[in-house]
């Protein structure tokens, strides 16, 4: 059994400490948050649970094996690092960290401990997703030409970090699972309608030196909520909705060709639509699922499918997506 300790009990806590509790292979030892309020809610549905305001009481406890950080960005490097050093494998919220450089440095301790290290990137545990990368990977919907997500609704406001840092971690996750070589520059732009410059709408493209592109759209702003993923392949056509309740995902038999090399250079398409398919996929919950990943990688010493590399890499692209804001939409080589 691995004794899990974990830290943050907000808004996103709870779910992670009901999986966690539901996993054969985890047993929850103890809680810190900084809240006695939110402290209380645990003790009352789990007595059994050491709890603490302090996460150093926790970091220190022999008894956990393995931290859990469900608290702000800003804070997941110091506590991991703590965490790492002191010998306990480390689950962390997305995104990973504020910066590339705390991500590398968390890796490169991990390793060097033989520590896992992995970043709850739930969306790669979703059966939509699992289904879109068997689509992928199988060769069913071609290569890949283009990826383009919309996330938007009138979201709440963060005080501390801006709508792509927010949104996007789900979206670059799907893109870095199903698009494994690595992109070459990131173009962002983005608005800040309040006074403290955080953008709550952005606009964010990733570029390849092959022949496919990726967007991403994110708002707080929106008077609809959206969640929705194109990805075009050469043979056929994925929408992905996620806020349909069980056909999350359509496959268009949709597709062009040129007929010859005269037709490519004139531009001359000949299009071709065809049936429309909706696949089964897996219920089961995805938070319970990236559970499972964590405990196998511990117990088996395999890299997770939500890595810390993956974690890295998007922290990565949001980071220059951030410098390319600022640089009014410049390109960013990565
Ligand atoms: N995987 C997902 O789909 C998903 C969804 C929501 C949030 N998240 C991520 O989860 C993390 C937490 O988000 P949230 O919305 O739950 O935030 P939140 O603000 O609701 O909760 C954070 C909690 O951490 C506590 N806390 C902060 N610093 C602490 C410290 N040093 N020691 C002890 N307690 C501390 C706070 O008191 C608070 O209760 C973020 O990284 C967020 O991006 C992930």
């Amino acid at each position: 059994m691995i004794g899990i300790g974990l830290i943050g009990y907000g808004y996103w806590g709870p779910n992670l400490l009901r999986n966690f509790w539901n996993n054969p292979h985890c047993d929850v030892k103890a809680v810190a948050d900084a809240r006695q309020e939110r402290l209380s809610l645990v003790g009352k549905q789990y007595p059994a649970i050491t709890l603490t305001t302090n996460a150093k009481d926790l970091l220190h406890n022999s008894d956990v094996d393995a931290v859990v950080i469900a608290t702000p960005v800003q804070t997941h490097y110091a506590l991991a690092k703590e965490a790492l050093q002191n010998g306990k494998h480390v689950l962390i919220e997305k995104p990973m960290t504020a910066n590339s450089a705390e991500a590398r440095e968390l890796m490169e301790l991990a390793d060097s401990k033989g520590l896992t290290l992995m970043v709850d990137h739930t969306f790669l545990y979703t059966g939509a997703v699992a289904k879109i990368h068997e689509l992928v990977d199988s060769g069913t919907i071609g290569d890949l030409a283009y990826f383009d997500s919309t996330r938007i609704n009138l979201g709440l406001f963060q005080p501390d970090v801006n709508v792509l840092w927010d949104l996007a971690p789900h979206d670059l996750s799907i893109l870095l699972h199903i698009e494994k070589r690595m992109p070459r520059s990131v173009n962002a732009t983005g608005i800040s309608h309040t006074a403290n410059g955080i953008e709550n709408i952005a606009f964010m493209t990733v570029n390849y030196d092959h022949d496919f592109i990726a967007h991403f759209n994110c708002s707080w702003t929106s008077p609809v909520k959206v969640r929705q993923t194109l990805i075009g392949g050469k043979q056929k056509m994925v929408v992905y909705n996620d806020l349909e309740p069980s056909e999350k995902i359509r496959v268009y038999d949709t597709g062009y060709k040129h007929n010859s090399e005269e037709e490519k250079v004139k531009i001359m398409v000949e299009y071709r639509t065809g049936d429309v398919y909706i696949p089964k996929i897996d219920t089961q919950e995805a938070l319970y699922k990236m559970t499972l990943d964590f405990a196998a990688a511990i117990m088996e010493g395999k890299a997770p499918m939500a890595s810390a590399e993956l974690g890295c890499r998007v922290v990565m692209l949001l980071e220059a997506a951030q410098q390319s804001i600022n640089a009014n939409g410049k390109e960013i080589k990565l």
